[in-house]
């Protein structure tokens, strides 16, 4: 889930990236992405029985995925709102939501100095309110400019790839790790 809709996007740049190590690695595995913007802003009153056929979709989509990953750009210090909007859908019914349970990685790009790490600690609260289970890897924050996006769209900088790969990987055995937490739990 990118949580940019506009054309050029690093944070959109940095999941395709995690989709081709998804591919290169695990080709079993299919990433299908979430249009954000297909989503009505979030109306409680819309939000009864099965709710707009978009919401449907998307929390088909999430129930159905092993695991969520998350880029989100930082907008003055917090998730954007687009984002904000897809997780309150995402997040009802609470307790027993698309989210409930679900593990998620999530990282951030920007082109400022910190990459937009000051949009992450807002975003796991989100998270972690929803009941999502978010997945523990060294934190991922993407300085970049748009220069970096190769042609295919995916971002070639060692540095980045090898933190994607790591995230990936962290999404991995937070996965194979399931059943025992679930037989624990
Ligand atoms: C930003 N940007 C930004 N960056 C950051 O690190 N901290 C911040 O608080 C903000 N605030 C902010 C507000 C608004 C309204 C905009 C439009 C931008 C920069 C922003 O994160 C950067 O442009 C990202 O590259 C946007 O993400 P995408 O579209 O490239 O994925």
């Amino acid at each position: 889930m990118s949580g940019s809709v506009r054309d050029g996007s690093l944070n959109t740049a940095a999941l395709c990236t995690v989709r081709e190590i998804l591919g290169r690695r695990h080709g079993s595995f299919a990433t299908p992405g979430l249009d954000l913007t297909a989503l009505p802003y979030y109306d409680q009153n819309a939000d009864r029985g099965p709710g707009p056929d978009a919401v449907c979709t998307a929390r088909g989509v999430v129930s159905a995925a092993d695991a969520l990953i998350i880029s989100t750009p930082s907008y003055n210090g917090a998730m954007s709102g687009v984002l904000k909007n897809a997780l309150d859908w995402l997040s009802r019914p609470w307790g027993a939501s698309a989210l409930t349970g679900k593990p998620v990685a999530v990282l951030t790009a920007s082109t400022g100095r910190t990459g937009g790490a000051d949009a992450q600690p807002e975003l796991l609260r989100v998270l972690e309110r929803a009941g999502a289970f978010p997945v523990a890897h060294p934190k991922v924050a993407i300085t970049a400019g748009e220069e970096m996006i190769s042609a295919a769209g995916t971002f070639l900088r060692p540095s980045v790839v090898a933190a994607l790969d790591g995230l990936v990987d962290a999404t991995l055995t937070t996965l194979s790790r399931q059943p025992a937490l679930s037989q624990a739990g």
